[in-house]
């Protein structure tokens, strides 16, 4: 079965299609510039972005965002986590975080897939973690060279793409789409 992934991150691109190779899903890079909200909820934001490519494409398709929200500050930077990555980055976190013992922060990612008739689901998933005293690893893209996943003592970017989908948010959010499309579209379950 193949599924569109509308996105303009090709990192985000290889690490989902990755996972849904495992139920034979194939998924296709559909890079779209889709308009995007400023909201205080990803879920909110995600429906608007979402909701776009009905207009575009008469397919399957997902759309997926994703923050980190640290503890100590509050959430920060949450649902401005583009805005702030592109500002101050990782630098700036590591500062804001200058003496900090409290390390404690979450990704959390929301996925839109699209059913037929406009219909849609949405997935939400977080993986807890901590943030790093410094930057590690050049792999991967934005946060992860300073995100330490529970379970692992390397970040994100000190992993390869498998060990990555294995930890992470958006891992664990599409074997969750993987399991739907399985459970309710291949198998020929209404939905
Ligand atoms: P968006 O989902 O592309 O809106 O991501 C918001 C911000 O979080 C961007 O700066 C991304 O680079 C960053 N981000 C999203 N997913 C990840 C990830 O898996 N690792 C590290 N940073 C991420």
């Amino acid at each position: 079965m193949k599924v569109f992934f509308i996105t303009t991150n090709i990192n985000k691109y290889k690490e989902a299609k990755q996972v849904l190779e495992e139920y034979n899903i194939k998924l296709m890079l559909l890079k779209y510039p889709l308009m995007e909200i400023q909201s205080k909820s990803l879920v909110e934001s995600i429906i608007w972005k979402g909701a776009q490519g009905f207009k575009i494409l008469d397919e399957y398709y997902i759309v997926e965002d994703a923050g980190l929200f640290i503890k100590p500050l509050k959430g920060f930077p949450g649902v401005y986590s583009s805005y702030i990555y592109k500002t101050i980055g990782i630098n700036g976190i590591l500062k804001l975080m200058d003496n900090i013992s409290n390390r404690e922060a979450y990704f959390e990612a929301v996925g839109f897939l699209s059913l037929k008739n406009n219909i849609f689901k949405l997935f939400v998933e977080r993986v807890h973690g901590i943030i790093s005293n410094e930057i590690r690893g050049d792999r991967g893209f934005g946060f992860d060279p300073i995100f330490i996943p529970r379970g692992s003592n390397k970040t994100y970017a000190e992993m390869d793409l498998s060990e990555k989908n294995r930890f992470s948010h958006r891992g664990k959010l599409f074997r969750k789409i993987g399991e739907y499309i399985k459970n309710n579209i291949l198998h020929g379950k209404s939905i």
